[in-house]
């Protein structure tokens, strides 16, 4: 009877392309919006995320790349995006192409069949656009848990019915609108975030690394302690009050999937010191996250610049880029989804403490040490000749003024 009763009462309070929206909860082809209405907060955080921002149409590196790797293997583009879809897009409905020889050859040759038709659909599919949504994280009924490297994406994962929410509450009728069914990748989610941001893998080298790297730390603080919030007492849908029912007022977290762009996450990673003996000025980088620094996609880089100065006048600059060379089959650098092996990869472990001892120039007083963040390294954009505001911005993430 409760539930009946909250049902109702939400349906009147809801404005009317709630309710419209609500109505569609249950079809498949609807997009995310249709949560916003009841949870504004949620939808707010993660609106700011690029979580939201995963489909090729709203994000211009994910496309640079895509482009990139469609010129070098001489590839339709819509080809790559179906391989990368298996986490960018995970409910894209087309899973492989299933005849790749005439699919390329329609599309170098500019004719339209039945296949091309179909998979351009599928890519441009309005119900995919608003990337990792409430409808994949929600709609994930079971994690199989794996430690390979393809079974990645949605091959990790079954979807449930889609008027059926997953989360990390009991189900106490509340929710009335949708179905609400807790699962343990809610109440421990880094098992949700493993399904995307770890693996992939082309020729034996793995792509995302952040999983393993996490997995080896032995760390046991979760990833949406950092990336979400601690936990905080919180309403799910303040706007029940609006029916005279009595909010529940529960342990919830942000949806911000802090990043770069969205937080001042950045300034969380490191811890700098400097010490100056004699002819030398050692550097200490202590990582204080457990997965490496930088993380994530393997095109971000850290750059750790040291000025040597006499007064306000500059004698020389030391610069350190802390990244990952990916190499394709013929020894050249390229990105890492289509890496055969890594040439080099000098970015921090997770918790290392890296010393840096670099010989102080004659005549000088005092360093400034500055160590800044970049989504796309120089040595990436160059690659795949891009640039772009967001991708060209330079983050700043830590400084040090030390005397001599
Ligand atoms: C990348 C996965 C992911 C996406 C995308 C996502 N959520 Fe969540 N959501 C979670 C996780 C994980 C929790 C549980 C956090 C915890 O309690 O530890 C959660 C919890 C919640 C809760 C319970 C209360 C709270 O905030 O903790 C609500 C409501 C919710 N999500 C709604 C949404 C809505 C609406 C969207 C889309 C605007 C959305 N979520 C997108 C992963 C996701
Ligand atoms: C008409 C309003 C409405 C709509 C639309 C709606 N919800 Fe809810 N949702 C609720 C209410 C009400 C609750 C329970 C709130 C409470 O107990 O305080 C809830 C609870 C939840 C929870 C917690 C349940 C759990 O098992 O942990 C999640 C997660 C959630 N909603 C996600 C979503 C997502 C994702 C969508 C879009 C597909 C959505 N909701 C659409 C009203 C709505
Ligand atoms: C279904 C796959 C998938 C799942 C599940 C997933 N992610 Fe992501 N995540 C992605 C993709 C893809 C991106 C990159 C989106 C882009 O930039 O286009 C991303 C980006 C991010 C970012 C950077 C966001 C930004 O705004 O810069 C963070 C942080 C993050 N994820 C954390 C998490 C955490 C924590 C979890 C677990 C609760 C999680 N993700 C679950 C696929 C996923
Ligand atoms: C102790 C806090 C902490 C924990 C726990 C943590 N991270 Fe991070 N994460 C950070 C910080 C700080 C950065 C920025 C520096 C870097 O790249 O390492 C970051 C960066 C990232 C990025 C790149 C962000 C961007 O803008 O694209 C991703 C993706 C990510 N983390 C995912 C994860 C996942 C997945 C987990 C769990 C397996 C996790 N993190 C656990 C603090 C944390
Ligand atoms: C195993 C899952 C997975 C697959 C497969 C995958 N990605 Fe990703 N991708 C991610 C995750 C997780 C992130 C977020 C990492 C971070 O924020 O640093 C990401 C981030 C990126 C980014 C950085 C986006 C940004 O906004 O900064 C690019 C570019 C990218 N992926 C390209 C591709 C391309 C091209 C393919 C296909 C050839 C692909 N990815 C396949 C999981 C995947």
């Amino acid at each position: 009877m409760l539930q009946i009763r909250i049902f109702l009462s939400i349906l009147v309070i809801l404005s009317c392309t709630v309710f419209v929206n609500a109505q569609r909860i249950g079809s498949a082809t609807t997009g995310s919006e249709i949560c916003f209405g009841c949870h504004k907060d949620q939808a707010k955080d993660w609106n700011s995320t690029w979580h939201s921002r995963s489909h090729v149409d709203s994000n211009p590196l994910y496309k640079a790349v895509v482009n990139y790797i469609s010129r070098v293997n001489y590839q339709p583009s819509e080809s790559i995006l179906v391989e990368c879809a298996q986490c960018h897009n995970p409910k894209m409905t087309i899973k492989e192409i299933a005849d790749k020889n005439s699919f390329t050859l329609a599309k170098a040759l500019d004719i339209e069949t039945t296949q091309t038709k179909r998979v351009e659909g599928s890519v441009k599919d309005k119900a995919i656009k608003d990337g990792i949504s409430c409808n994949i994280c929600h709609n994930v009924a079971k994690v199989h848990e794996s430690s390979s490297l393809s079974m990645r994406g949605f091959r990790a994962v079954e979807w449930g019915p889609a008027d059926t929410i997953y989360g990390p509450f009991e189900d106490d009728g509340r929710a009335g609108i949708h179905k609400s069914v807790q699962k343990e990748h809610f109440t421990d989610p880094n098992k949700l975030c493993m399904v995307c941001h770890f693996g992939g893998e082309k020729n034996g080298t793995e792509i995302y690394t952040t999983g393993s790297e996490y997995i080896k730390s032995g760390d046991q603080t979760k990833c949406v302690d950092c990336h979400m919030s601690t936990k905080r007492e919180g309403v799910i849908m303040p706007e029940i009050t609006r029916a005279g029912i009595v909010p529940k007022v529960r342990n919830i977290r942000s949806h911000l999937f802090e990043g770069a762009r969205n937080s001042d996450i950045m300034k969380e990673t490191l811890e700098l010191k400097a010490v100056s003996n004699g002819k030398t000025l050692t550097v200490e980088l202590k990582n204080i996250t457990p997965h490496k620094a930088p993380t994530g996609f393997g095109g971000r880089s850290m750059d750790v610049k040291i000025d040597f100065k006499n007064g306000n006048s500059v004698l020389s600059t030391k610069l350190y880029v802390l990244e990952a060379i990916y190499l394709d089959k013929r020894g050249k650098e390229t990105v890492p989804h289509l890496a055969q092996s890594i040439k080099s990869d000098n970015r921090l472990d997770a918790n290392e403490i890296r010393k840096l001892n670099i010989e102080k120039p004659d005549g000088a007083t005092a360093a400034t040490i500055t160590v800044t963040y970049r989504l796309a390294s120089e040595r990436i954009l160059k690659i795949i000749n891009f640039s772009d505001p967001i991708f060209d911005k330079i983050y700043p993430v830590t400084m040090l003024n030390v005397d001599l």
